[in-house]
C-alpha cells in the first residue's frame, strides 16, 4: 500500500484539554489552562511518532486523553477509522486491550506486593485470557523472554530489580494482551544513559516482531532519531512542527525545534566543548492564536500565522 493511501491506526482531531476555568462559589472563575490546544495528528500502522517538547508542554496530557484515561474537553479520537471518543466503559474495553501505556517511572508503575510474574500476568486474568493457570504462567514466561528477562525472575519482587529491568517488566505487561498501539510516556527518561539505548533497542525489536505502533513521548530529541519515523514538536499545548524524522533533524523550520536540536549532546568532545545551545524565549515567541500548520515539505508542517 502506498503511503498516501495507508489508513491511520490512530488519529486525533482538534484535540483540546483545558484544566481549571470552573466557576467559583462566590463569583469569578479559576484560571483556565489549555494543556492541549487543538492538536491533530495521524499515526500509521507500524509507525512510531515521537512527541517532544519541554516540561508542561502537554505531551502526557495528549497521551492520556488519546487513551481516554481522561475525557477531552473537545475533539475526536479515532481508532482504525472509528470514532471512539466518549464511548462507555464496556464499549471501550476491547480498545483498552488494543491500546496500552508505559510510564516514565518504572518503579511507581509496579505493585511492590506482587511478584513481577503476577504483575505481568494480571491483565490476562482481568481480561479472562490465557487459559488455565499453567497456560498463563507459560505465556508470562514467554513474555519475559521476549523482553530480555530470564523467566526464573518471575517469582521475584520489584525491589530486587534494576531500573532497566523494571522497565522491561512494565513493557512485558503492556504487550501481554497483544496490543496494536502503545503510548510510551518518557519510558527511558528515568534510566541511566547506558541503559537507555538498550530499552530503545527493545522497543524497536518488539515493533519489528509484533508490528507495534507507538506514540513515543520524550522531552528532548536525543533518542528520537533512532526510534521514530516522524516527530511532532509541542510547545504550550500546540504542535509547532511535525514531519518525517529526517526533515526535522536536517531541515528544522520552527525556532523551537532548532533550539531543541541544539540542546542534544554530541559524542565528540571537540564539538561538544564548543556546542552552544540556542536559547528559545517561550514568552516572546508564543505562536499567535490564529496560527495554523502549513506544509513546508513532504508531510512536513510548521505552525505559522
Ligand atoms: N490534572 C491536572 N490538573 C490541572 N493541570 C494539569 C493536570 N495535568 C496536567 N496539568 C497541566 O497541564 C500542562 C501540561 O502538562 P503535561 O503533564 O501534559 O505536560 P508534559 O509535556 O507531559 O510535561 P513533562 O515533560 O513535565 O512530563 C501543565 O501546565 C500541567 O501543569
Ligand atoms: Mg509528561
Amino acid at each position: 500500500m502506498s503511503e498516501s493511501t495507508m489508513k491511520p491506526l490512530v488519529s486525533v482531531q482538534n484535540l483540546c484539554k483545558t484544566y481549571g476555568g470552573e466557576k467559583r462559589l462566590f463569583g469569578g472563575s479559576t484560571q483556565a489552562l489549555k494543556a492541549v490546544d487543538n492538536v491533530s495528528f495521524d499515526i500509521e500502522p507500524g509507525e512510531t511518532l515521537g512527541l517532544v517538547g519541554e516540561s508542561g508542554s502537554g505531551k502526557s496530557t495528549t497521551g492520556r486523553v488519546l487513551l481516554q484515561l481522561e475525557a477531552p474537553t473537545s475533539g475526536d479520537i479515532l481508532y482504525k477509522g472509528e470514532n471512539i471518543t466518549g464511548l462507555s466503559k464496556p464499549t471501550l474495553k476491547p480498545y483498552r486491550r488494543d491500546m496500552q501505556v508505559i510510564f516514565q517511572d518504572p518503579y511507581a508503575s509496579l505493585n511492590p506486593r506482587m511478584t513481577v510474574g503476577e504483575f505481568v500476568g494480571e491483565p490476562l486474568e482481568v481480561h479472562k485470557l490465557g487459559g488455565s493457570r499453567r497456560e498463563r504462567e507459560d505465556r508470562v514466561a514467554s513474555l519475559f523472554t521476549k523482553v530480555g528477562l530470564d523467566p526464573s525472575f518471575m517469582k521475584r519482587y520489584p525491589h530486587e530489580f534494576s531500573g532497566g529491568q523494571r522497565q522491561r517488566v512494565n513493557i512485558a505487561r503492556a504487550i501481554a494482551l497483544n496490543p496494536a498501539f502503545i503510548v510510551a510516556d518518557e519510558p527511558i527518561t528515568a534510566l541511566d544513559v547506558s541503559i537507555q539505548a538498550q530499552i530503545v533497542n527493545l522497543f524497536q525489536d518488539l515493533q519489528d516482531e509484533l508490528g507495534l505502533t507507538y506514540l513515543f513521548i520524550a522531552h528532548d530529541l536525543s533518542m528520537i532519531r533512532y526510534l521514530c519515523h516522524r516527530v511532532a514538536v509541542m510547545l504550550r499545548g500546540r504542535i509547532v512542527e511535525i514531519g518525517p524524522c529526517d526533515a526535522i533533524f536536517e531541515n528544522p523550520q520552527h525556532a523551537y525545534t532548532k533550539a531543541l536540536l541544539s540542546a542534544i549532546p554530541v559524542p565528540d568532545p571537540d564539538i561538544e566543548r564548543n556546542r552552544r545551545p540556542l536559547v528559545f524565549d517561550v514568552g516572546a515567541n508564543l505562536p499567535p492564536e490564529d496560527a495554523v500548520l502549513r506544509p513546508v515539505g513532504n508531510r512536513h508542517f510548521v505552525l505559522e500565522a
